[in-house]
């Protein structure tokens, strides 16, 4: 397995492409399971989540073909062979389970592996269940599998969440726009994700109305035809990168970036002492002087601060002014990067699921590992502001969710190189 080893102490300045968002590319594209013509997804970002859905809509009959280096994603669905996501590829990534409303929509049948354990806490599929069990889909759970079909069709319904799952209410907005009837998604999740995937299904011909807010209508039609999309910016991916400036001073440009998609962020990247400009092409981040300044973070659905933020903002707070609270409130067991920032010399005191984090003036480089997504990113950045070398190791998991890492880090400045094992 491959580490990435960082020496710290380079100010870093300069620009930062952002990438389309691999959680609403992973969405957009099981999309095409809804439709016999093709969908073409441009601004695709190019990571291994990306590869792993490609491989599971294969699996299932679709064709899909990288293009222009994998920024294009060419999908067609017009002769499905199989309704079943195997446990082999959804164990991988849970975001697998997003071919559920769609296999049930266009065939009235799927049989999709549960997820099962995952490090950053149960995370359950009830919520899915109870809302496609409310568009007339029988589901059972055999041998570690949701196997679900629509005898009668799917028909259109009210389905209250009882939580705003961004997954559940991905999967019930896709299965509605073939239902029969109108469905009306309440307490739905508000994420750019899930308005940037009603805004290409409604190129696709699917009557929606209402997405970005908790309420979305879908009038059901009979089918839905081809269409090209280009994905929306990674607000987590932007925000990881708006981050770096305080950790190492200097002034980073993050191209693509939009203050609608990080607000709640950006409040609080303000009260830390960073300054934050819109440009013509995104956002510049500089760090005023001195060290950041404490403040305290809640993790909430969006609009709220997000979850998938919380381990760098984590990382950044180890050196600001004072002591500092976040909160997790989305997973139950989303900490595991501050055991590793404690290596590098954080002061972190946990009590479920709260983190105190009284500021040091500086953290020292030392061996750490990643442990998900978010908390191997978060060490990367500990590690550009702190003294001597950190050596990340297991960092397959940043290869999920951000492409070229130490290319965009050291285009800027950062002395950051990966090996491989
Ligand atoms: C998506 C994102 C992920 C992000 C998360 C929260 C993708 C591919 N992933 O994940 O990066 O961290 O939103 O913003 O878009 N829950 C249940 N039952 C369910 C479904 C969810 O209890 O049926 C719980 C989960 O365990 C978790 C919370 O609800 O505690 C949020 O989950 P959800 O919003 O569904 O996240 P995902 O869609 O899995």
């Amino acid at each position: 397995m491959d580490s990435i080893i960082v020496r710290g102490g380079a100010e870093l300045n300069g620009q930062i492409p952002i990438a389309g968002a691999k959680n609403a590319c992973l969405a957009l594209m099981p999309a095409t399971l809804l439709s016999e013509e093709p969908l073409t997804l441009t601004n695709a970002p190019r990571l291994s989540d990306i590869r792993t859905m490609t491989t599971l809509l294969q699996s299932l009959g679709a064709e899909v073909s990288a293009l222009a280096g994998g920024k294009v994603l060419a999908a067609s669905s017009h002769g499905l062979t199989s309704s079943r996501a195997d446990y082999e590829i959804v164990r991988k990534m849970r975001a697998s389970n997003l071919v559920l409303g769609p296999l049930l929509a266009r065939e009235g049948q799927a049989v999709v592996s549960l997820p099962g354990g995952c490090a950053i806490g149960a995370r359950p599929m009830d919520i899915h269940i109870d809302a496609l069990e409310r568009l007339g889909a029988v589901i059972d759970l055999r041998d570690g599998y949701l196997h679900a079909s629509a005898p009668a069709g799917l028909r259109g319904a009210r389905v209250p969440l009882r939580f705003a799952s961004v997954g559940a209410t991905e999967n019930v907005l896709m299965a509605a726009t073939l239902a029969k009837g109108t469905t009306i998604i309440e307490n739905a999740a508000r994420e750019p994700e899930i308005v940037d995937l009603a805004q290409c299904l409604r190129k696709m011909g699917a009557q929606i109305e209402g997405e970005g807010t908790a309420t979305i209508t879908v009038q059901g039609v009979d089918r839905l035809h081809g269409a090209t999309h280009a994905v929306v910016t990674d607000r987590i991916e932007l925000g990881t990168y708006m981050l770096a400036p305080a950790f190492t001073g200097g002034e980073i440009e993050c191209l693509g970036g939009r203050l609608d998609l990080v607000g709640a962020f950006v409040e609080k990247l303000e009260a830390a002492g960073l300054e934050i400009e819109e440009t013509e092409r995104g956002l510049k981040v500089r760090r005023a002087a001195g060290r950041p300044r404490a403040v305290n973070v809640v993790t909430e659905p969006f609009p709220g601060f997000p979850t998938d933020l919380q381990a760098q903002m984590m990382a950044m707070l180890c050196t600001a002014e004072g002591t500092s609270v976040l909160e997790e409130r989305i997973f139950e067991n989303r900490f595991m990067h501050a055991p590793e920032l404690m290596r590098m010399g954080a002061r972190i005191d946990l009590s479920g699921g709260t983190a105190r984090v009284t500021g040091v003036e500086r953290l020292r480089g030392a061996p750490v590992m990643a442990t998900d997504l978010r908390a191997s990113v978060s060490l990367i950045l500990a590690g550009l502001g702190a003294e001597g070398e950190t050596v990340v190791s297991r960092v397959y998991h940043l290869d999920r969710g951000y492409e070229q890492v130490e290319q965009k880090l050291s285009a800027v400045g950062a002395r950051i190189e990966r090996v491989a094992a």
